[in-house]
């Protein structure tokens, strides 16, 4: 198993054209003017979103879902943002294509370009799929919907959209990322994204769940959070990713609970503000207690919200940029 996976994927884009693209494959190819633009236009688009009727920013476009993992959120939440925007949306499991036949990805990525797909939503369990999708495509715009161990930048996006509407800023607020931050493609694009809007990321977590190498990555480490817990205005737990820890050397999940875990009595001494951030789904019970993810604190459906208006954000970045739509203009009906 690929352990440091974090450190060895190049994600770099040629970003000359268009704000974002023309594809979205690792949070590290923004800087925080990047972030912030996209962050304002999730906020105008969520006034948008709002009104449920959909507005004409990606009429003839097409969104096709190429995901090799399961998921609930991030699949939903690009539809969702696609079709408020317009576009048609193709529904692609691998599970149900031809690929079972043993077609392969390559063949299928040029099979949905043969068909007119302008923007591909990519899910996979190897690092840096996307990327390779990318260098295949000739026109679609390639989205990043999370690859293996490595990254989850439109994740990151929603993450930094509820911490903004919460906090006003995360600039010199304190975060830390909990657990198993080694499987997690959630932290290693959060821990990028937190620091790029100036904010200081700590990792609490303990060494057989920390990245090989943490190099060029702006943290602090700890492995002892109780030590950090009345300093922290974002507790930020990510799953035990037991799908992921080929290890025979991870900690258990009892044990994980015991140092790690954001019960009850830890959560009580958080700072009385401090956001609980989780990207979903949860193991209540496990990284956090079921009753610290329903106090008011908790954001996590918070997140899940966030996720609609930022992927309209990044989708029309990246595809919508000849549509002439008007973002103010469609505003200004909305609030007529
Ligand atoms: N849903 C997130 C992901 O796909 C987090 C998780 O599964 O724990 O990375
Ligand atoms: N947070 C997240 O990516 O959730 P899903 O795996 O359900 O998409």
């Amino acid at each position: 198993m690929n352990t440091s996976c974090k450190a060895e994927v190049d994600a770099s884009t040629d970003r000359t054209s268009r704000p974002i693209g023309p594809h979205l494959l690792s949070i590290i190819d923004y800087d925080r003017a990047d972030l912030e633009h996209i962050l304002d236009l999730a906020d105008a688009f969520e006034e948008v979103s709002r009104r449920r009727t959909p507005v004409p920013a990606l009429s003839g476009k097409t969104i096709a879902w190429l995901f090799s993992e399961d998921s609930t959120r991030t699949r939903l939440s690009f539809e969702i943002a696609a079709k408020r925007l317009s576009a048609v949306t193709v529904n692609f499991t691998v599970k149900s294509s031809s690929m079972n036949k043993g077609e392969s990805l390559l063949d299928t990525v040029e099979t949905l370009e043969a068909m007119g797909v302008d923007g591909i939503v990519v899910r996979h369990a190897c690092p840096g799929v996307p990327l390779q999708i990318s260098q295949w495509v000739e026109n679609a715009s390639v989205v990043n919907g999370g690859d293996g161990c490595h990254e989850h930048p439109t994740q990151a996006l929603n993450d930094l959209h509820t911490a903004r509407s919460r906090l006003g800023s995360v600039n010199g607020a304190h975060v830390a990322f909990v657990g198993d931050i080694r499987h997690s493609r959630v932290a290693g694009s959060g821990v990028h994204a937190f620091s790029a809007m100036g904010a200081n990321v700590t990792l609490v977590a303990p060494v057989p769940l920390l990245p090989n190498s943490l190099a060029g990555w702006p943290v602090a480490v700890t492995h002892d959070f109780d030590s950090v817990l009345d300093d922290i205005d974002i507790c930020y737990m990510v799953r035990t990713q037991s799908e992921r820890q080929a290890e025979a050397c991870v900690p258990s999940l009892g044990e994980l609970r015991a140092e790690y875990g954001l019960t009850t009595a830890r959560a009580d001494r958080l700072p009385e503000n401090a956001l609980i951030m989780h990207p979903g789904p949860m193991n209540r019970g496990v990284e956090l207690d079921g009753e610290v993810a329903d106090r008011p604190n908790a954001v996590v459906t918070t997140q899940v919200a966030s996720g609609v208006p930022v992927r309209m954000a990044v989708l029309f970045l990246l595809l919508g940029s000849e549509s002439g739509f008007d973002i103010s203009k469609a505003l200004d009906v909305v609030a007529a």
